[in-house]
């Protein structure tokens, strides 16, 4: 039913939202139509004696939730929906020979690795129009953050181990798809770096590490784009859960940066209902009976004002009065997907990464027939699985993209392999439970690898002119991943040396694809092949956007948003994660003793996360921050430094030296002087990338930072001191090659902020 529709069938007198003021319309509601409506309308199966209000179920079949609707005020229910990676709602419908299939984008690390916010922003702007046909108001995206550990399970939804790009990537996509008068709720706020018992698990974290790494992405992307709402993390946060928390969700959300919209749960996020709604978690998704009770009963015995419920009311219909549906706006259920797959095929070729390139790539025209090895070559994926997962109508292979490229492969090697993969697949699907509710959002098991025996290799080596392998790995929601899965297995590093030694002693070349959403080892196999290329999770256009790389179409210039280390364990955070253990959704058995990063995970590192732990210690990496070759080269000239009374001004010339159109990505770095803090060796404070600069162009790229930004947190003080002195500004092409040092003095600043209760 449209917003006008229920207007005019409502009695006489109500006050009618939209119409009446949102005061009248609080106002004339009772307590529990206040209750329901800062719940949501339950999930099937799952919220026990749940509101489910079967109407708003089928608004758009296979949306995570529905606001509740009270017709008597004209307040219809809106719908939130996942991401972020497209939007994931059903494909087909019962009765309905229309299909809903979505557009599945790349995986939000390879965004970030374009390190191209314009670009991030058009495929917001895609994915928002996308959202808004297919009936939706609100996208539960973006997700931000920090890869603290490479094996958090949903590290592909996430941008990097860097707060300043993962904010700014999100306040791109967020304007994006917000461009289309659509919301989007950025997540999960915050902490929630471990899928590992991830609604129980106690984040033990310092307030500096809290406010430098993990709040900073979040406060650039509320301060840049305004989301219209947040959503709460699961986790407890120093003891308290993140949805109970004021400081959170009042304090510094609102009082320190400005946001203004409205804050929902993560799924059955947190226990205490009225906790949640004093603390200014507007809105509990999807709902549960008990939430209900818990509201009512708080406000009767006076442990949850009415006031603050009233406050939170108002949020909640401050969003609706913003949706499309509240408009009344007549979705089509046709967005356009053509266009669609063009965006996505071309902003994942924009954050695939080049590791390693001794001049193979792009690929010569004499190369004309490939062998391909690896399973994922032939089932390429697409992204990650969970909420995350889009509902996509088809994903190019690898296969399928060389050869719309022209080229030619291997049919008996695709003959074999599809044989392999099929075996394998039903193998997987056979050891999953059925009955289990969370298994469908699974990864299918991880398909073994297949090694080919001399006498196939011998056959594939005469009959091709070069070898592609694909690497691949899956991950999602629910589950982190094992330290196995960081590291090659036995069979794919049998697979990388024979197919290599086979390919190089008849003098034909090798290249390695990576199909991953999280970090894996690299550096014991690296010097094999002649190229690596990081593709990631590239969505459904996949296998074109690789083939484009390969062919030379575009050149790559994607750079890592996060470290490749030698090891796992070099990783300051791996001393402190679950390292393969399981525990799912639901957590360990009741009543057992606490365990070290299950129930609990120290943040020992601080702030020394990512490329900032590895400068300290002067570690050797196998890819550093930052990092990422070209099929061009650029010489960097005529940086410049000039410090104004708040803000310092950086300019460079980046001009393309090499033969072939790119773009370069410059990355600002700072320095500060010894002072009264600790501070890291340097850290990220701008970036920016060039247009795409055609052989002997030029561009001068300006980067801007504010005094405030070079601050630390000083606990003690309860305030970001910057202190005054000579802070170094270095242009890097990497967290490891710096190319320009740059030098001035400044002024320091100290900024108190609230006092919290963030103390362990
Ligand atoms: C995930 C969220 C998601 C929500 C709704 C939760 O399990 O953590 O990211 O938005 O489900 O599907």
């Amino acid at each position: 039913m449209t917003a006008a529709a229920m207007v005019s069938c409502a009695p006489e007198g109500d006050p009618q939202l939209g119409k009446a003021s949102i005061d009248k319309v609080i106002a004339a509601m009772t307590l529990e139509e206040k209750a329901h409506l800062v719940i949501g309308t339950g999930m099937e199966g799952f919220s026990g004696e749940a509101p489910v209000i079967g109407e708003t179920r089928n608004l758009v079949p296979g949306a995570a939730g529905t606001t509740y609707p009270i017709p008597r005020l004209g307040i219809p229910s809106i719908v939130l929906a996942d991401g972020p990676a497209g939007l994931r709602i059903n494909p087909t419908r019962e009765g309905d020979d229309q299909t809903y299939y979505c557009t599945h984008f790349p995986i939000g690390t390879l965004l970030a690795c374009s390190w191209n916010t314009e670009l991030v922003g058009q495929v917001g702007v895609a994915i928002g129009e996308e959202v808004l046909e297919y009936g939706a108001d609100v996208l539960l995206a973006p997700a931000l953050n920090i890869h603290r550990n490479p094996l958090c399970g949903r590290n592909f939804e996430y941008y990097s181990e860097d707060p300043l790009i993962s904010g700014k990537i999100a306040a791109a996509y967020v304007n994006g798809i917000q461009s289309n008068g659509v919301g989007t709720s950025i997540k999960h706020y915050a902490l929630n770096n471990q899928e590992t018992n991830r609604m129980k698990n106690n984040a033990k974290v310092s307030p500096r590490a809290i406010r430098e790494i993990y709040l900073k992405g979040f406060e650039i992307a509320v301060k840049e784009s305004q989301p219209w709402t947040v959503m709460s993390s699961y986790n407890y946060l120093n003891g308290v859960y993140t949805s109970e928390s004021k400081d959170l969700q009042t304090t510094v959300l609102r009082d320190e940066w400005g946001f203004k919209g409205m804050v929902m749960t993560d799924w059955f996020g947190g226990a205490d209902a009225a906790a949640q709604m004093w603390a200014g978690n507007d809105m509990l998704q999807p709902g549960r009976a008990g939430q209900f009770e818990g509201i009512v009963e708080g406000v009767k015995s006076g442990r949850l004002s009415e006031a603050d419920l009233d406050r939170n009311v108002r949020r909640v219909l401050e969003l609706i009065v913003k949706s499309p549906r509240f408009k009344g706006y007549k979705y089509s259920n046709k967005p356009d997907l053509k266009a669609h797959a063009a965006v996505t095929r071309q902003s994942a070729v924009e954050g695939m990464v080049l590791l390693e390139n001794n001049g193979v790539l792009p690929l010569s025209e004499d190369i004309k027939k490939v062998a391909l090895f690896g399973t994922t070559s032939y089932d390429f994926i697409a992204g990650g699985t969970g909420s995350g997962n889009v509902n996509r109508a088809y994903t190019v292979s690898l296969l399928e993209g060389l050869s719309n490229a022209g080229y030619a492969t291997d049919p008996e090697l695709e003959t074999i392999y599809g044989k392999y993969i099929e075996e394998e697949t039903e193998r997987n699907r056979k050891a999953i439970d059925s009955n289990d509710p969370i298994a469908k959002f699974m990864p299918v098991g991880r398909a073994g690898e297949f090694v080919p025996d001399a006498k196939l290799l011998a056959k594939t080596v005469a009959a091709n002119d070069a070898a592609i392998i694909t690497i691949g790995r899956n991950s999602g929601e629910f589950l982190d991943r094992k330290v196995s899965d960081f590291t090659l297995t036995a069979q794919e590093q049998g697979m990388i040396s024979a197919v290599c030694d086979a390919f190089h002693n008849a003098g034909k070349k090798v290249v390695v694809i990576l199909n991953i959403g999280g970090v894996i080892e690299t550096a014991s196999w690296k010097r094999l092949p002649d190229a690596i290329l990081c593709a990631w999770q590239a969505g459904q256009e996949g296998g074109n956007s690789v083939a484009d790389v390969l062919k030379g179409v575009a050149s790559p210039s994607g750079k890592l948003t996060m470290t490749f280390p030698v090891a796992y364990a070099d990783h300051a955070s791996s001393k402190n994660f679950p390292i393969d253990l399981s525990f799912g959704m639901f957590g360990k058995e009741e009543g057992a003793a606490p365990e070290k990063n299950v129930d609990y995970t120290e943040y020992e590192e601080g702030i020394y996360v990512g490329y900032r732990w590895f400068d300290a210690q002067n570690m050797e990496v196998s890819y550093p921050f930052g990092y990422g070759l070209s099929y061009t080269s650029f010489e960097w000239g005529n940086p410049t430094v000039k410090s104004k009374r708040n803000e310092t001004i950086v300019t460079v010339d980046v001009k393309n030296t090499g033969d072939r159109a790119g773009k370069e990505v410059v990355e600002l770095y700072v320095s500060a002087p010894a002072g009264s803090l600790d501070k890291p060796v340097k850290e990220l404070k701008a970036f920016a990338k060039t247009r795409e600069l055609k052989p002997g162009e030029s561009q001068t790229i300006t980067l801007k930072v504010n005094n405030s930004d070079l601050a630390s947190f000083d606990q003690a003080g309860n305030a970001w001191v910057a202190d005054a002195g000579e802070y170094s500004f270095l242009l890097g092409a990497s967290s490891r090659d710096i190319r320009a040092t740059l030098k001035s003095e400044l002024k320091g600043s100290v900024e108190k902020v609230n006092p919290l209760l963030f103390n362990k």
